[in-house]
């Protein structure tokens, strides 16, 4: 099983440093080539650059680690070859404001899952995950001791919710399904209870994950 790791910024390169480690082949892309190349280079024989095009057709799964604006560019350009393939998703609607705090892109109550979810083909296994933690700290905690710390994701498809919890396993997380896509908006920021920066950036563990889903702050 291979994953294309379409865009290696922060949560690109972490996702991929993660996956690698615990065994994963990776096929990384960007906009660019040369990171892409540099950051296979580094990770050794489990992964390899290539175009995105080329990345995505020969992966069973794709993230887009991409800013929602380039997947809204980006995901029409490539839909047919994302037939059948398990998308995932970390955006969050992030924008910043003219003194560079952060500030919504979305409208209260839209979320990026469901813009992201609505550009695939209708046979593309959507899953919002990857996205619930500050990309310095998705790269400190992998395989945490004495527990590991939890990942949510959402989504309302079974092949991408099974594929979603062996990559979130394989990247040294526990995965917790925070509910179906009606839930992204649970677990991305600005504004989600379950993303990190919505519980004051605490990295929860299994225990503390599931109990969070079923405490339903507004
Ligand atoms: N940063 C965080 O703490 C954080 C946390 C959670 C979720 N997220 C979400 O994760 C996503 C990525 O954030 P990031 O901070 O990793 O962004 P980033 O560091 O700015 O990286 C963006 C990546 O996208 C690539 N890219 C841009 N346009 C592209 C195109 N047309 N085709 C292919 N690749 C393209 C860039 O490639 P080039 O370098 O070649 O231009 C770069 O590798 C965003 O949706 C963000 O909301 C971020």
């Amino acid at each position: 099983m291979t994953t294309a790791i379409v865009g290696v910024g922060n949560i690109g390169s972490a996702v991929a440093r993660h996956l690698v480690t615990g065994g994963e082949s990776v096929v990384l892309a960007a906009k660019g080539a040369s990171r892409a190349e540099e950051l296979a280079d580094e990770l050794g024989p489990l992964a390899h650059a290539a175009s995105v095009r080329d990345a995505i057709a020969g992966a069973d799964t794709v993230v887009f680690a991409v800013w929602l604006d380039t997947m809204r560019e980006l995901i029409p350009q490539v839909a047919p070859l994302l037939d059948g393939k398990v998308v995932i998703d970390p955006s969050n609607p992030i924008a910043f404001d003219e003194k560079g705090r952060i500030v919504r892109s979305l409208p209260e109550g839209q979320s990026a899952g469901s813009v992201a979810a609505a550009l695939l083909p209708a046979n593309a296994h959507y899953v919002k995950a990857f996205g619930t933690l500050a990309a310095e700290v998705l790269a400190a905690n992998a395989n945490r001791t004495p527990r590991r710390a939890a990942l949510f994701y959402a989504t309302d498809d079974e092949s991408a919710a099974a594929t979603a919890e062996r990559l979130i396993r394989a990247a040294g997380f526990d995965p917790v399904k925070a509910g179906g896509l009606a839930a992204a908006g649970r677990i991305e920021a600005p504004g989600g209870d379950l993303h990190q920066f919505g519980s004051d950036g605490e990295v929860v563990d299994l225990d503390q994950a599931r109990a969070a889903v079923n405490d339903a702050h507004p």
